[in-house]
Order: C-alpha cells, then sequence, then structure tokens
C-alpha cells in the first residue's frame, strides 16, 4: 500500500486531502506541532477506510529538526504534502516583525527546508511525489496580502523550480493554488460562495492532480482566469488600486 504524508495535518485543508488519499488505500501519515489534535482524525480515518494512520510531531519552522523528523518516519512516504501555512493579519504584521517573520518562515522557509529533504531522498529513489499548498496570493504582490503573497509568490516560484530540477529524475511536484476556501484560516472573511471552496474539493482536486501527474492545479477553474486578468493589469494602473 502507498503512504502519503500530510505536513500541516491539523488544517481542514489536509484532513480533507488525507480522507481522500485514504479512501484510496494509502496509508496516512499525520504531522503537526501539536500531536494530542490529531488522536481522533488518526482514528477516524484508520477505522473508515481501514488503513494504517500514524502521528507525528513536526513544525515547520524548527529548521534544524527536519532531517530527523524525516529520518524517523517508520516508512518513507510516496507523496508528501506541504500543507501548512499561516496567514496573519497584513496590519498587525507591518507592525511587528515577528508576525512578519512567523509569515515568511512558515510559508517559505518552512517548506524549502522540509521538501528539500523530501525531494533529495526521492531523487535517490528515482520516484515520489511533492505537492506544494501554495496561493493564488502569490501570483501578483497586493498591499492586503503584503507578506503573505510574497511568501507564497516565493513558495510557487520554488515548486515550479524544484518540478524543473527533479523533471527527469522520477520525481513529480504538483503545484496547488487553491483560491478562497472555508476553513479556520477564512473563518473571519466575508467570502463569495461562488468563488469559495469546500475542504473537501481541495482534496479530491489534489488527489486528481497526483494520480493524473498534473503539474499545476487551481481548485475552482476562475481563478486560473481572475488571476490572468490581475496580472495583466498595467502597473500605473495597479498600483493606485486597493487590492
Ligand atoms: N483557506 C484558504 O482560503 C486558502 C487559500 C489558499 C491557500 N491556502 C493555504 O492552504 C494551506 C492550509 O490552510 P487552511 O486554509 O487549511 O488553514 P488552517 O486550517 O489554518 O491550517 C493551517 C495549518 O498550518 C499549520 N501550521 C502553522 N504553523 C505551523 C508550523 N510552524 N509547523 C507546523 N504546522 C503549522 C497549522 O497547525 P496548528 O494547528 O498547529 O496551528 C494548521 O494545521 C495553507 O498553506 C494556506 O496558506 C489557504
Amino acid at each position: 500500500m502507498p503512504t502519503v504524508l500530510l505536513l500541516g495535518a491539523t488544517s481542514d485543508m489536509a484532513i480533507a486531502i488525507a480522507k481522500q488519499f485514504g479512501a484510496h488505500g494509502y496509508n496516512v501519515q499525520l504531522a503537526a506541532r501539536n500531536t494530542k489534535q490529531l488522536t481522533t482524525i488518526e482514528s477516524d480515518l484508520q477505522v473508515r477506510y481501514n488503513i494504517n494512520c500514524t502521528s507525528h510531531a513536526f513544525d515547520a519552522t524548527s529548521f534544524a529538526t527536519h532531517q530527523t523528523f524525516f529520518d524517523a518516519l517508520p516508512v518513507k512516504p510516496d507523496v508528501t504534502i506541504s500543507v501548512f501555512g499561516v496567514m496573519d493579519e497584513e496590519e498587525d504584521a507591518w507592525g511587528n516583525w515577528q508576525l512578519t517573520q512567523r509569515m515568511i518562515d512558515t510559508n517559505y522557509t518552512g517548506a524549502v527546508s522540509i521538501l528539500n529533504i523530501a525531494a533529495k531522498y526521492y531523487m535517490q529513489q528515482g520516484n515520489g511525489t511533492i505537492v506544494g499548498i501554495s496561493s493564488v496570493a502569490g501570483e501578483r504582490g497586493r498591499q492586503s496580502k503584503l507578506i503573505y503573497g510574497s511568501a507564497k509568490a516565493a513558495f510557487s516560484a520554488y515548486l515550479s523550480g524544484l518540478r524543473n530540477k527533479l523533471a527527469k529524475t522520477g520525481v513529480h511536484v504538483v503545484s496547488v493554488k487553491p483560491g478562497f476556501v472555508y476553513t479556520r484560516m477564512t473563518e473571519e472573511l466575508k467570502l463569495l460562495p461562488a468563488l469559495t471552496a469546500q475542504p473537501a474539493q481541495v482534496g479530491k482536486a489534489v488527489y486528481n492532480a497526483v494520480v493524473n501527474k498534473k503539474d499545476v492545479v487551481y481548485v475552482k477553474w476562475m481563478w486560473r482566469y481572475i488571476m490572468l486578468i490581475i496580472k495583466n493589469i498595467p502597473e500605473g494602473i495597479f498600483k493606485k488600486l486597493k487590492l
């Protein structure tokens, strides 16, 4: 049976992705800062899908622990999915370097740190799949997503470069740009239902992307075109918009 590793497994999106892989016969490794929060989902996945599910302590910003974390996994995963992320209020982060650094360290540096380790392992094996949950917020810098967007832009560029680096090694890299999703991260925001996905839709999109070897996935198709328009607004106009 193949195994999938979810990094940031307490997130609503990660749980939905875990259910999709579990339903298709994958064993599941759940990795999060607080493993106590994983107890219920771990037993639920095991009972529901009759799979092996394990929990592992993982902090994206404890970079020095990442190699030990990966080495200690009882079975090396066939698919590694980076879901963790932080989106603080940009106005709060503007006045607080700690919040700014936390967004950069979690959304970008932490992801590069752990995915480099998985990528090197997969390169040696000559197979494996890496999935990164990035964001459409990384497609063009905007004031409302100043730091979060720039960290996701860096993460998207990293995933693209990694896909290019590994293309001939048998290792596949998927970039996921979900658009809005109803999760804990967005529960305070007023989101347009037509543009907002449920976590289960993300789960399906991620599973299908892995199986069908897709490179870049937008969960709701309209986001590809919305971002195409946003990316093509001339800078002279764009810089004056309140976006
Ligand atoms: N929701 C959206 O509209 C949306 C849109 C585009 C992209 N995304 C991205 O989708 C991903 C999942 O987010 P979500 O919407 O499901 O939000 P969420 O429920 O708030 O999940 C965020 C997850 O990141 C984990 N995390 C934060 N810092 C961590 C660290 N240092 N080490 C390990 N885990 C850490 C959190 O764990 P704790 O439980 O320990 O806090 C939590 O499980 C994120 O990368 C987010 O940027 C979300």
